[in-house]
């Protein structure tokens, strides 16, 4: 069994879409109960709340339902509890080097660097409209059609 944590900042829109989407792509690939998929934030103020309204509207407009994630915040058990940990951007991957335990097993990286040679982060959309929650669908769609392909040659 693998493990794949997604980070952002509240976890209510970048994270709770890559999990939802990762999910979806994997149960596409028959790979469903060989991966065990989280995401949290590095904050606190929205734990225990389902994802943004506008991450929710965006995701059934290509026919995903998030609606039954909840929020919560990263910690440094999750670094034990995890084989690969995912920052949404480079704030996001700065705080958790700040948490990551000396002893810690999981690998930490950007996510979409990981993927995508050309790209880093997955901008921030809460302060966006509509067209900035697509642009994180298109990003992540297309970074976790690469994370498959590594799960693929790992497990
Ligand atoms: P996320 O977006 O990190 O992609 O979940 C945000 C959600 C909430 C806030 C900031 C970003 N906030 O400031 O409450």
């Amino acid at each position: 069994m693998m493990r794949v944590l997604f980070v952002c900042l509240g976890n209510i829109c970048r994270s709770p879409t890559a999990e939802g989407v990762l999910r979806h792509q994997l149960r596409e690939a028959g790979l469903a109960g060989r991966v065990e998929v989280a995401s949290a934030g590095t904050g606190d103020w929205h734990v225990g709340r389902p994802p943004d309204a506008r991450t929710l509207k965006a995701a059934a407009r290509r026919g995903y339902d998030f609606s039954a994630q909840r929020a919560q915040q990263v910690s440094a058990a999750d670094f034990t509890a995890h084989d690969l940990i995912l920052a949404m951007d480079l704030n996001n991957l700065r705080d958790l080097k700040r948490l990551q335990p000396a002893t810690g097993r999981a690998e930490l990286d950007l996510f979409l660097r990981r993927y995508q040679a050309d790209k880093d982060e997955v901008p921030d959309p809460y302060y966006e409209g509509e067209q900035g929650f697509e642009h994180v669908l298109d990003l992540i769609e297309a970074a976790c059609a690469g994370l498959v392909r590594e799960i693929k040659g790992r497990l």
